[in-house]
């Protein structure tokens, strides 16, 4: 069921943003269509809008109970959330423990190296550009946020992944690599923005070494691998396991 929101704002590939009442806040609509390399892949999977709002109002309460501010304010519905309004950053920002994917598309790293320290990659949100790999000197170039922000950027996105990656390895999951935006409030702060779910970050199941088996995130739809949606249910599962049901917001 859908609450009680204003006109649509901005509709992405997995969301959809309504204006609220109040004029500080939006409504999230998390949407079943699934996309994978810059859409070019595309499908409905029934259920995945649900988990992933689910997953990522666990999720955010969970590291703004230690300290990270984010924009999630509660859950209006199954598949519904409220959040701050703010000015999202067009930056991908990604932390990756485990190197895989691009990384080892595109340098000669083995698959499975852990990269101690984690890996902090930022790329440039633009689908017409396909989303490019930025040097800091082309971020600096690009103006998009200050030195200082720069900064803060990286602090909070490495102390999310130690907090991820705590609450995930006490119900055998293992994170392997995650992607997070940022906005900026009314207030000129930096919040952790957009969603943390399966289809923003690569969780292995530790309770298998099958490298197929224990895939539980989007790349099982990447990859074609099936059971897209009960994989993410079997995150969902767990992470109830260790959080509090996520607080209604009306
Ligand atoms: P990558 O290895 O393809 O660069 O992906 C790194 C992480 O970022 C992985 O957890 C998946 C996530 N990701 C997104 O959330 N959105 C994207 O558009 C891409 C390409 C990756």
């Amino acid at each position: 069921m859908s609450p009680d929101h204003g006109p649509l704002l901005y509709e992405g590939k997995a969301k959809r943003i309504f204006a609220a009442d109040k004029a500080e806040q939006v409504i999230v609509e998390f949407k079943d269509d699934a996309t994978a390399f810059n859409a070019l892949k595309k499908s409905q999977l029934e259920g995945k809008g649900k988990l992933n709002c689910q997953i990522s109002a666990c999720l955010f309460e969970m590291i703004e109970a230690l300290g990270v501010r984010t924009h999630y304010l509660g859950i209006a519905d199954e598949n519904w959330m409220v959040a701050e309004r703010v000015k999202v950053i067009p930056l991908e920002i990604v932390l990756r423990n485990i190197a895989t994917g691009s990384l080892c598309k595109e340098t000669p790293i083995d698959p499975g190296t852990e990269l101690k320290p984690p890996l902090l990659d930022i790329y440039f949100k633009d689908d017409g550009l396909a989303d490019p790999l930025l040097t800091d000197a082309r971020l600096e170039l690009l103006g998009l946020v200050s030195a200082e922000q720069r900064i803060e950027i990286e602090t909070i996105s490495r102390r999310v992944n130690e907090l991820l990656k705590g609450f995930f390895e006490k119900v055998d999951l293992l994170l392997v690599d995650f992607k997070l935006e940022l906005g900026i409030n009314q207030l000129g702060e930096l919040l952790v923005a957009d969603e943390i779910s399966p289809d923003t970050c690569r969780i292995w199941d530790m309770r298998t070494n099958d490298p197929e088996n224990r895939i539980l995130d989007k790349d099982r739809f990447r990859k074609d691998l099936g059971r897209v949606v009960d994989s993410y249910a079997e995150i969902h599962k767990r992470v109830q396991g260790i959080s509090s049901k996520p607080r209604n917001y009306s």
